[in-house]
């Protein structure tokens, strides 16, 4: 019998990390179970920005590992002629801020990713500030992408299905159902429902509201700092961001959110002010202290042990940690599965 996996979550950690498994073992079998599907995921409201973002304390070292393998693949894909299918554009990304002293400081370990990244000075920053309604007087500029999760999951879905996946629509409400069943290992991609499914109550919601408005003549993100508000040009709209409201479920977008939001980004870019939104859309980043991607075990009340690998916890960063993470995932699954030799017959390939 050939292993077989299921990956919980249908998002782009838990669609990434299926493919890539089924790329990197050939025979395995894979089924992906999953509540929500594209366009009803997190990551669907989100811009897609490749930039690490609300990662709390996960270590620098690891951000780096997973945000450059990840930045990486979607440069392949830029370069190729599917660029514009699933969704990739390059884009030039301003961070900037009111606060001074941003010229001296140490900059995190995975600004050396970007194909360009730079600091910009107190003269450039009031001089970039003249295209807002804000005082800058520091930040920093780099080329990075927009990888649409909108376009971007239905194409790795329809890779998943081309490579042999199976689908299933439904709610998982534990792990221990799979004990006992004929998969070889269970990969937890399930992001803010990790709290409810393992009972991992140190995983809690970073809520994120956003607008989308109808301004064809943006090409540049810019970015308030690391928690301020942001505009970052999709292909069909532009997104004006946003939240960070943590331990809060309300998936409904809020009035006086939307009002901050745009008032916010209209003194960004004053220019905005008129442009028609056509959507409001309010998500549920995964928070969590560091992201979680180790192996583990679940066992039923039958003493059924089942292998188990946690990816998720991803927090703002699900696009830009997505590849990177599914390699470490993929790693573990290798080591599993090598050395469960009765249960599975592997490749010689691997
Ligand atoms: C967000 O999660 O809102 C976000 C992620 C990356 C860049 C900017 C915003």
């Amino acid at each position: 019998m050939a292993p077989h996996v299921a990956v919980i979550g249908a998002g782009i950690i838990g669609l990434s990390t299926a493919v890539l498994a089924q790329e990197k073992i050939p025979g395995l079998q894979v089924t992906i179970i999953s509540e929500h599907f594209s366009p009803h995921t997190t990551g669907d409201g989100s811009a897609g920005l490749w930039m690490p973002y609300c990662l709390k304390d996960t270590p620098q070292n690891k951000i780096l590992r997973w945000s450059s393998k990840t930045y990486d693949h979607i440069l392949k894909l830029w370069k190729s002629n599917e660029a514009g299918d699933v969704g990739i554009s390059l884009i030039p990304v301003y961070k900037l801020t009111e606060k001074s002293g941003g010229e001296d400081m140490e900059q995190p370990e995975w600004t050396k990713v970007p194909l360009a990244h730079h600091i910009i000075n107190s003269h450039q920053a009031q001089k970039l500030a003249s295209l807002s309604d804000s005082k800058f007087t520091g930040g920093t500029h780099c080329i990075s992408f927009t990888l649409e999760p909108t376009y971007f999951l239905p194409y790795l879905m329809q890779k998943f299905k081309v490579n042999g996946g199976k689908v299933l629509h439904q709610k998982v409400e534990s792990l221990q159902q799979f004990c006992g069943q004929n998969y070889d290992v269970v990969i937890n991609c399930t992001g803010v429902q990790a709290h409810n499914l393992v009972g991992d109550k140190s995983v809690q919601p970073v809520r994120g509201q956003v607008l989308r408005v109808n301004a064809p003549w943006v090409f540049h993100a810019a970015l308030e700092g690391n928690e301020g508000n942001y505009i970052i040009p999709n292909k069909d709209n532009v997104i004006l961001g946003g939240t960070q409201q943590e331990g809060n479920w309300n998936t409904k977008p809020d009035p006086a959110d939307s009002m901050s939001i745009h008032n916010g980004c209209c003194k960004l870019m004053p220019g905005l002010k008129e442009a028609v939104i056509v959507n409001e859309w309010a998500g549920l980043r995964p928070g969590r202290s560091e992201v979680r991607l180790e192996r583990d075990h679940v066992r039923d009340k039958y003493g059924n042990k089942l292998e188990v690998i946690h990816n998720y916890g991803h927090g703002g960063s699900g696009v830009t940690l997505s590849w990177g993470c599914a390699h470490d995932v993929v790693n573990i699954l290798k080591d599993i599965l090598y050395s469960q030799p009765s249960t599975v017959k592997l490749s010689s390939k691997l």
